[in-house]
């Protein structure tokens, strides 16, 4: 395959559909989010393998809020794009909806971003093609995308710098009307 030769968004496009049995609720009937994680992870595999052509792994996950709970017995479909590539990774975009089917009900449960890195057989990343953008839509995700990994980079830094210098010694009162107390053994 000629991986300098750019490939469609639409080209990797991946939809899974899932019914949410009773087994994977929570005491409180609920879906547990580790199981939509799991079916996350799925399908920003399956998306990134397509568009690289090689085996992929997940290498940090952004944006996981499950702002609504889902329920036993609602259809839940991922729809992953990738939505921005650099030499070696890929950030794939996952939309999550989760339907109940009887009352014609769909709610948008969270969207989320996966970034997978390509792996050739020695276990080594290895160039993914680029991104053909034949939409608007597709310009805008990988502007965001880019301007999103800019971000996170910078952040990055702030909380290492914030953790290089913590002063564990002046905690009484760094931690002033905080929820917890204190007591060394
Ligand atoms: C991620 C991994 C491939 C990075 O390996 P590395 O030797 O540091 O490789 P590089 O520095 O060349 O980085 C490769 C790509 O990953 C990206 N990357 C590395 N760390 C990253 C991070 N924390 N967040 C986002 N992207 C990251 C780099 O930006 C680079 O992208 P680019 O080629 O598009 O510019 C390696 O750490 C790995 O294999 N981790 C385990 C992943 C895994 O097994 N996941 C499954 C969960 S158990």
């Amino acid at each position: 395959m000629n991986k300098s030769q750019p490939k469609p968004v639409k080209h990797s496009q991946t939809t899974i559909t899932e019914l949410m049995i009773p087994s994977y609720a929570n005491f409180g009937g609920k879906i547990h989010g580790g199981i939509l994680l799991s079916l996350m992870d799925k399908v920003a595999f399956a998306c990134a393998t397509k568009h690289s052509g090689n085996y992929c792994v997940t290498v940090s996950v952004g944006g996981v809020e499950f702002l609504q709970p889902v329920d036993v017995g609602d259809l839940v479909s991922l729809l992953a794009s990738v939505n921005y590539v650099g030499r070696t990774s890929m950030v794939v975009g996952i939309r999550v909806i989760a339907e109940n089917v009887k009352l014609g009900l769909v709610k948008h449960t969270n969207t989320s971003y996966f970034t997978m890195v390509a792996k050739d057989e020695n276990d080594k990343p290895t160039p993914v093609p680029p991104l053909l953008l034949e939409e608007r839509e597709e310009v805008k995700r990988f502007i965001e995308a880019m301007q999103m990994k800019r971000i996170e980079g910078s952040i990055k830094e702030k909380l290492d710098d914030v953790k290089s210098r913590t002063e564990v010694d002046k905690a009484s009162e760094i931690l002033k009307g905080q929820s917890c107390v204190i007591a060394y053994k």
